[in-house]
């Protein structure tokens, strides 16, 4: 068995290194090749999650950086093709809906090399989010698609997307979650900023379609009244630095830092009162952690999260940032059940699919 695994992003290497420990110890005779794409490219970013994971040092660098969505996309695919002949795998796996997810995707598909698909099956059903665009697509054009909640198989059957590609193995994501789970209960990082568990706010926020306009400023006005209720932690991500840099404005009472590694940033989630974000995977984290996550967005891909009642979509609409101590007020601090098969299994599961295979 010859593998070949994509990465590009910080959540790209979250959602993979449990993948690519699973599938090493059931393939120990397989060749297992890891490349990073280079979307995400700063030390913070990239190396220091790949060391605290893990993850082997890649084995190929297509250092693609920063660019619009088709020149990123362009520039995956054209160093990807020269990499995949030589290695000529049995299998190309990709994680999630990033840019790179897209690209290594369809190159793939076009060598006639199968994909599998990490994390398939999820749906927004909103256009207009570049994410949506890549799931579509890496979900079209690969032989296995390993669906990490129960959802995904109605909204994969409604494109005609033939049962036997489909395989339900859980969230491997939460697999990465649940084996650092003794680090980062005792790495204490909120008592090391001085903050106290159960008592503070933390905040991620970097879509495009909230930073990269004039909800920006506005969502940093709200922060800075929710800070008057209570201690706000925000590290912020490249994209909404660049952006906050382009408006002038002081933000009191914000702790806003550089992005953390994922060890310190799961115990802040672990010991938050609150979550606020844009991002996918901590709807996720949230949820299994059984934290309070409220979601800017007017979607979300992931159902199940709000579902399960920790999540709470706000709209995205910075003035609901105001509603959060209130809501916390009214909930019942119950940890729910998580949900199906996100256990700390799902890459094993995966594997006993390829062995299958
Ligand atoms: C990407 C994914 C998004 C995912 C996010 C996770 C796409 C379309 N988007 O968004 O789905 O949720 O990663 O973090 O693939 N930058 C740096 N250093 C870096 C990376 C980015 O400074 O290491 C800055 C650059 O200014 C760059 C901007 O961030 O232009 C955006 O980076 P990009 O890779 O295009 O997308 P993300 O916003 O990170």
């Amino acid at each position: 068995m010859r593998i070949v695994y994509v990465v590009g992003t910080r959540p790209n290497f979250v959602k993979t290194a449990p993948v690519v420990a699973a599938l090493r110890a059931r393939f120990p005779e397989g060749t297992h090749t890891i490349v990073h794409t280079g979307q995400h490219y700063d030390r913070l970013m990239s190396e220091v999650f790949l060391e605290e994971l893990g993850v082997p040092a890649p084995d190929h660098m297509l250092e693609v950086g920063s660019g619009s969505h088709a020149r990123q996309t362009a520039l995956v695919m054209e160093r990807l093709e020269p990499v995949l002949d030589r290695e000529r795998p049995d299998l190309v796996m990709v994680p999630g809906d990033v840019n790179s997810t897209l690209a290594a995707a369809l190159t793939a598909a076009k060598m006639q090399i199968p994909v599998a698909h990490i994390e398939s099956g999820l749906r927004s059903f909103d256009r207009t989010m570049p994410e949506e665009i890549n799931r579509i697509v890496a979900d079209e054009f690969s032989e296995y698609l390993f669906l990490h909640s129960d959802e995904a198989i109605e909204n994969l059957r409604a494109e005609g997307i033939a049962e036997e590609r489909m395989h339900f193995v859980g969230n491997t994501m939460i697999d990465t979650l649940v084996a650092l789970e003794e680090r980062f209960r005792a790495a204490g990082t909120a008592a090391r900023l001085g903050l106290q568990p159960g008592s503070f706010a933390l905040v991620t926020l970097h879509r495009p379609a909230l930073v990269d306009g004039p909800l920006l400023p506005e969502a940093m006005r709200r922060l800075t009244e929710l800070a008057r209720e209570m201690p706000v932690l925000f590290p912020v991500h490249p994209r909404t630095r660049k952006m906050m840099e382009e408006v002038e404005a002081e933000h009191p009472g914000l702790v806003l830092s550089e992005p953390l590694g994922y060890v310190d940033f799961l115990s802040l989630l672990a010991d938050a009162g609150a979550v606020l974000t844009d991002s996918g995977g901590i709807q996720e984290e949230t949820t299994y952690l059984g934290i309070p996550c409220f979601t800017l967005r007017d979607n979300t891909e992931r159902p199940v999260t709000i579902r399960a009642g920790t999540n709470t979509l706000l709209g995205l609409d910075p003035a609901a940032i105001a509603g959060i101590p209130a809501a916390l007020a009214e909930r019942s601090g119950e940890r729910p059940d998580p949900p199906p098969l996100w256990d700390g299994h799902a890459a094993e599961r995966i594997a006993d699919v390829l062995a299958g295979a």
